[in-house]
């Protein structure tokens, strides 16, 4: 097969995780006989050093040109003091948006190996957690209007964003939803504030009618301050959880801490068609960037999703997948999932460990 990648290595640690990925996936095409043909595009703080945008045209067309899309992370300190409307994080969401990948799937599992990196007790690890978070990506208090800052009457500066979701954007995730939730373990736990906000009782009115064509789904609700201590109590309650956009954010940081870092949760953010946007969840990790540290496990195990998700490789997908877990069964580990008896590798050795394990 023809793989056509666009690659989006960004800012900080994101060239680093990306190059590691890079080599994972052109194992896998040598190893099955596919041809990857790579372009590579400008997001975030580089992009706006380079031409002044966080977003630039060409990066959109690159990517609507691309059967997927592969990007490491973007924003930096460099950037924080930007003028608002061309922050980096505006050129991922921006890019989210134009490709219109409204369903974000960021799957937190537990490698048994990671359990005593999680921030939880064994007795609650062992028990297991799987849980797929899916998180509503193109709307919410993220894009809503009216949003920005004006000067009230008395002088004083005000800022504001707006909680919006139409009916259709809510019914679309919830399918998403369910039908994940059929390819699981059959639960759905739809989470929400809607003992307070008006968007929140639409989106359970809305899910709850949605529930009506998945009768054989099991579907609870839960508000989002009792699903972020559920979450940490026991996370084994827990198949899939369907949200919106700032809560699903929130709550996926969450899960990953306690699969024991935030740098082994891959993401996929897909659409209704088009070319998808792999991902790891984390961040540009500016305290660690350039000094051959970060975990790129998230990356690959990213990789993965793609040839699952929008290349239907799921023989390929699952090489990836049991590589790197004979890594981590090996005793590899990079900083932050470290522990005592282990071998502490960079991301480059540690690339090269998943690599070796490839078949
Ligand atoms: P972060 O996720 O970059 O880092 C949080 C902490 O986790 C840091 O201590 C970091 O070192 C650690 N960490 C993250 N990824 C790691 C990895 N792969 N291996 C080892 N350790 C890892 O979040 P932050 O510090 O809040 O944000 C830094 C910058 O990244 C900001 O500009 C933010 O806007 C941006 N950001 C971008 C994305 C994205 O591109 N998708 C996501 C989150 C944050
Ligand atoms: C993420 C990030 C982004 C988000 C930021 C950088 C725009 O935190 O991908 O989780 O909030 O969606
Ligand atoms: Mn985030």
């Amino acid at each position: 097969m023809r793989i056509r990648l666009c690659l989006i290595p960004g800012d900080g640690i994101g060239p680093e995780i990306v190059n590691q990925a890079v080599k994972v996936l052109d194992k896998i095409a040598a190893t099955y006989g596919h041809e990857v043909e790579y372009t590579e595009a400008l997001l975030g703080g580089v992009a706006i050093d380079a031409t002044g945008s966080p977003l630039p045209d060409e990066t959109v067309e690159k990517c609507k040109a691309a059967d997927a899309v592969l990007l490491g992370a973007v924003g930096g300190p460099k950037w924080d003091n930007i003028e608002k409307a061309i922050r980096p994080e505006r050129g991922l969401l921006g890019i989210r948006k134009a490709l219109g990948l409204f369903a974000n799937l960021r799957p937190a599992t537990l490698f048994p190996e990671l359990a005593g990196a999680s921030f939880l007790r064994p007795d609650i690890t062992a028990k297991g957690l799987d849980v797929m978070v899916i998180r509503e990506l193109t709307g919410g208090i993220y894009f809503g209007e009216p949003k920005g800052e004006d000067t009230t009457e008395s002088g004083e500066r005000r800022a504001f964003n707006t909680m919006v979701y139409r009916e259709s954007e809510i019914e679309r995730i919830a399918r998403v939803g369910f039908e994940t939730a059929r390819r699981r373990g059959n639960r759905l736990t739809s989470v929400d504030k809607a003992n307070v906000l008006d968007v929140s009782q639409l989106w359970r009115e809305v899910v709850v009618e949605v529930a009506k064509d998945y009768p054989d789904v099991e579907l609870d609700h839960m508000y989002v301050d009792n699903a972020a201590m559920q979450l940490v109590r026991d996370p084994s309650q827990f198949d899939v959880i369907v949200t919106g956009n700032l809560f699903g954010d929130i709550l996926s940081d969450e899960a990953a801490a306690i699969t024991g870092s935030l740098g082994m949760l891959p993401s996929a953010s897909v659409g209704e068609s088009g070319p998808g946007l792999y991902e790891p969840i984390h961040g540009s990790a500016p305290d660690i960037a350039g000094q051959d540290k970060a975990n790129p496990l998230a990356t690959i195990l990213s990789v993965a999703m793609m040839l699952r998700h929008s290349l239907d490789l799921p023989d390929e997908a699952a090489a990836i997948e049991k590589a790197v877990q004979k890594t981590l069964q090996d005793g590899f580990r990079t900083g932050d999932i470290m522990e005592e008896g282990k071998r502490l590798l960079g991301c480059k050795a540690m690339g090269e460990a998943v690599l070796e394990r490839m078949a």
